[in-house]
């Protein structure tokens, strides 16, 4: 565990912990308050990830930044991560064993933030976090309380781009977690 972000980027920097250091061109830490009440955590970087070293700056970033500005959230008041720092190859979804080597700064971001909430986008951060036997169908749009944080679960914003009938529900889950900032 990592005490403060200094510590973490400089452990972070050169990680070989897992086969994705292999193709990536920038590791993809975080952004945004690191003090913030609200955490986002989605799956891992894609093409523009990789390339800017900033998380959700593509197109699945533009439609949450478009979300956010509509229901009143500022990209800067919150912080926003991944599951694995390295882009999986083809964006595949990362696998187990990325994922467990990765975890461990994921969770020293949590506990450098302590946010109160923590966003869940879509079924990868949603089962690395709470576990593989949530389903996103199930649970998105439901508070969940574990060891002091509220959870909402909900859809990836890459999934909106592929079935435009999600925003709804989207937008819903973004509205609840709103009502907290
Ligand atoms: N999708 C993710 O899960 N994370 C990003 O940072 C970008 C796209
Ligand atoms: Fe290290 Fe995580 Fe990148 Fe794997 S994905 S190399 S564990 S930073």
């Amino acid at each position: 565990m990592f005490d403060s972000f200094e510590e973490l980027e400089k452990e972070l920097e050169n990680c070989n912990k897992c086969k994705l250091c292999k193709n990536r061109n920038n590791i993809v830490l975080g952004c945004g308050n690191k003090n913030a009440k609200v955490m986002f955590i989605g799956e891992g970087p894609g093409a523009d990830e990789d390339a800017q070293g900033i998380p959700f700056v593509g197109k699945a970033g533009k439609l949450m930044d478009q979300a956010f500005k509509g229901v009143g959230i500022n990209r800067e008041d919150v912080y926003i991560a991944n599951i694995v720092k390295c882009r999986p190859p083809m964006n595949r979804n990362p696998e187990q064993d990325e994922v467990n080597a990765c975890l461990d700064y994921l969770r020293s971001q949590v506990m450098i933030v302590k946010p109160e909430i923590i966003v869940l986008l879509g079924s990868v951060a949603l089962k690395a976090i709470l576990g593989k036997d949530y389903s996103i169908t199930a649970s998105r749009g439901k508070w969940i309380e574990k060891k002091g944080i509220k959870y909402m679960p909900t859809f990836h914003p890459a999934a909106l781009l592929r079935d435009e009938t999600k925003k709804i529900s989207f937008w819903k889950d973004l509205k609840e977690v709103k009502k907290y900032m």
